[in-house]
């Protein structure tokens, strides 16, 4: 096998032979991530807990010749993180790219915020990425040939982005540090970790929230402000999380990505 540096540019997204796992790849920026991946050449097993919409993006990404299998699953659930964690051991033949995308976002202001919409919240969008980057890590470990793990984060991570976001701020700021720490203890594994901090990207989810909330003209006006003219495209975080699964991105473990259109710098 070539070595990195002797790879010609247009072998060094080049992810064939390799499997991936991708949470929440119904629709949005999972579906996004997913297709990258599979048009690089990785095997992808894409998972969301919308059945109907996981057949159909399965049935959508065969048709584009992407190798992919559907698997319906909760990533709020240990059992089913459990269960499909053995499917990828025993069926899919193990795992080398882990992309925790699924997540939520419900508006609710802190002083009317119930405790079970706070967990709901952690469970989904942190929980779930502890339990996967574990599943995933120990199959990667018992594997030896290292791995990448992605996690979703948010720029809410970083600032409250607007109000109501308090559960998800303090979830994705978790992912963030939950990155660091994996970094650190799989880097003797060649196992590498990073966080991808989107900024307004338009999804369904955001769309539907737009629809819904009373900040919407908020919303739209930060759209306005952004730097580089308006909201981002699923795809730019594909594109970006291509790059960090790939070998081009062999040195950058531990560190997150702002994909942000310069939101932050304003
Ligand atoms: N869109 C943005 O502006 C933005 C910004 C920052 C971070 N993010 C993060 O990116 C990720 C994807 O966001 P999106 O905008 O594409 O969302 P989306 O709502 O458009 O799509 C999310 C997908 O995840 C699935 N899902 C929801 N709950 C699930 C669960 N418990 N188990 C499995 N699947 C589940 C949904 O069915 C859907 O297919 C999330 O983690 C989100 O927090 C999004």
């Amino acid at each position: 096998m070539l070595k990195i540096e002797d790879k010609p540019v247009s072998g060094l997204l080049d992810l064939s032979g390799k499997r991936a796992v991708v949470t929440g790849a119904a629709a949005g920026i999972g579906y996004a991530i997913a297709k990258r991946l599979a048009e690089a050449g990785a095997t992808v097993l894409i998972t969301d807990i919308n059945r109907e919409a996981i057949e159909e993006a399965e049935h959508r990404l065969s048709s584009m010749k992407c190798k992919v299998k559907s698997l319906v699953s909760d990533a709020g659930r240990e059992a089913d993180i459990k269960s499909l964690f053995s499917y990828v051991a025993d069926s899919f033949g193990g795992v080398d790219i882990l992309v925790n995308n699924a997540g939520i976002y419900p508006a609710t202001k802190i002083l009317d915020m119930s405790l079970e919409q706070w967990r709901e919240v952690i469970r989904i969008n942190l929980e779930s990425a502890f339990l996967c980057s574990q599943e995933a890590g120990r199959i990667m470990v018992r594997q030896g040939t290292g791995g990448v793990i992605v996690n979703i984060s948010s720029m809410a991570a970083l600032k409250p982005c607007f109000p109501g976001l308090a559960h998800y701020g303090a979830s994705k700021g978790g992912v963030v540090n939950l990155t660091r720490s994996t970094a650190l203890e799989l880097a003797p594994h060649k196992i590498r970790a990073v966080a991808v901090v989107p900024g307004g990207i338009l999804t369904g989810g955001v769309r539907s929230n737009l629809k819904q909330s009373e900040e919407k003209d908020s919303l739209q006006s930060i759209g306005a402000t952004i730097p580089l003219g308006g909201f981002g495209q699923p795809d730019d975080i594909a594109r970006t999380v291509l790059f960090l699964a790939s070998d081009s991105a062999a040195y950058i473990t531990g560190t997150t990505i702002l994909v942000d259109g310069g939101a932050m710098l304003v």
